[in-house]
């Protein structure tokens, strides 16, 4: 079992390097299987979850290679169609091979999703988006099969999203790619992954635009249209935000590469209301935020993007815990996300939780306990709240936030936070 000890009130000065993107890489690997030849990403990031769908596709028939950020996918012997339970359970976001699958078998099966316990988390858009493929996809007791009609392939149809999912959008990309016909996606997901996927989808020969809007539009191609193709992931905006947050909680500048200042505008804007100064650097893309006294209180709601992302909610919550003055906190995407509260009261927070709504009132200084890691972001923000308070905090259960973050130890010590592995292994 990982854990990780802190020792707070240490102000962070260097610089981080942001790892490639999580939630852009999932994707693009499962989109690899709708090619029946290769396919080359960098700057895949080295986490457990990347390893999770590398055993899936292993196990699909696929061959996958990994030097470094580097993996190469071989998906020409692909041949099996159902996804292993025991990863699903792990991962949920392994549902959208379902659409890839079905391009590129006609059909595919797998058992409910897993993932983070964040909110009740359904699949009916998921299964809306494959019916709208001229599929058949249904839930069998704890089962989800999808299969094309009359043995054909899927079609192209509109499909209208009740709300802008962005597993839900992924799920239709991938089934559309080597659908007869055109599919438009209305009500799509705009999130900046989603754009770096259908990018990645035009560069392996697949024909799809509208990406940035709520209106995307693909024209099936045959599966000798597509082609053998490299890409390399971005960088990971919610890991370039929770370092970010951890600034804000322990004070001082850092510099952080390789992450895209546009892509976090929303929480940017929030940052420097609190009191941070953000600013471009001179060359390239880097940017660097810093702050040198305890920030002030935020009210924020979480939203699609381009609104305040979910996934930063806690790191959000952790550092407005030792905030001057009262915070709000609307959760209006995962309706569950506030189990971190709890953790962060062992630290002397103080936060109310009434249905989607927080109210936080600042404590200085929190102080550092034994809490436990209960999801990926929510574990992460524990981190960041460790690092603006005294004395030593212990977080148990860190596997989940390997999920997510090649080496939160790793990274936030190279900016001078006393944070290390516990276990001997590490
Ligand atoms: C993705 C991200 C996750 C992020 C989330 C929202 C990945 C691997 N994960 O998750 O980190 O927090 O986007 O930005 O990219 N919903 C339904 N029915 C469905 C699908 C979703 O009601 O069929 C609801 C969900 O319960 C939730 C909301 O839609 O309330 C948003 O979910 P969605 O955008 O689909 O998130 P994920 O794709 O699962």
């Amino acid at each position: 079992m990982s854990r990780i000890q802190i020792q707070g009130f240490r102000p962070l000065k260097g610089r981080i390097s942001i790892q490639g993107s999580k939630n852009a890489a999932l994707p693009m690997m499962a989109a690899a299987v709708l090619h029946r030849g290769v396919t080359v990403l960098s700057n895949v990031p080295l986490i457990q979850d990347v390893e999770c769908m590398k055993a899936i596709l292993n196990s699909l028939g696929c061959r996958c290679i990994q030097k470094g950020g580097v993996l190469e996918i071989d998906a020409s012997l692909l041949h099996t169609t159902q996804i292993p339970d025991c990863f699903m359970k792990q991962m949920r976001s392994a549902i959208i091979l379902l659409g890839a699958l079905l391009g590129r078998l006609g059909e595919a099966s797998c058992c409910y999703p897993g993932g983070c316990l964040i909110g009740s988390r359904p699949i009916d858009l998921h299964l809306k988006a494959l019916n709208g493929l001229g599929a058949l996809a249904e839930e069998e007791e704890l089962q989800v099969r999808v299969r094309a009609r009359e043995g054909r392939g899927p079609t192209g149809g509109t499909i209208v999203l009740a709300y802008p999912s962005v597993g839900a959008t992924e799920q239709a990309l991938l089934g559309a790619v080597l659908a007869e016909g055109e599919t438009r996606i209305l009500g799509a997901a705009r999130e900046p992954e989603i754009c770096q996927l259908c990018r990645f989808l035009r560069g392996m020969g697949a024909r799809v635009k509208g990406e940035g809007t709520d209106c995307l539009s693909v024209l099936g191609v045959k599966s000798f249209d597509l082609h053998d193709s490299f890409f390399s992931v971005g960088g990971d905006r919610i890991v370039a935000g929770t370092y970010m947050a951890a600034v804000m909680a322990a004070t001082g500048d850092v510099q952080i590469r390789g992450a895209d200042l546009e892509e976090l505008k929303e929480p940017a804007r929030l940052f420097m209301k609190a009191g941070a100064r953000i600013r471009r650097e001179e060359r390239g893309r880097d940017f660097r935020i810093s702050i040198k006294e305890r920030p002030r209180g935020l009210t924020l709601e979480t939203a699609p993007y381009p609104g305040f992302p979910t996934d930063l909610q806690s790191p959000f919550m952790a550092f407005l815990a030792g905030a001057m003055g009262e915070s709000c906190i609307r959760e209006t995407v995962f309706e569950e996300r506030f189990a971190t509260a709890s953790q962060l009261e062992k630290m002397g927070a103080r936060i109310k939780v009434e249905g989607l709504t927080a109210s936080i009132k600042g404590v200085w200084p929190l102080m550092g306990a034994r809490v436990t890691a209960g999801d990926l972001r929510g574990g992460a923000a524990l981190a960041v709240a460790a690092l603006g308070a005294g004395g030593t905090t212990v977080i148990e259960e860190c596997r989940h936030i390997e999920r997510g973050y090649e080496d939160i130890c790793r990274d936030l010590s190279a900016v001078g936070a006393e944070i290390r592995w516990m276990d001997a292994e590490k």
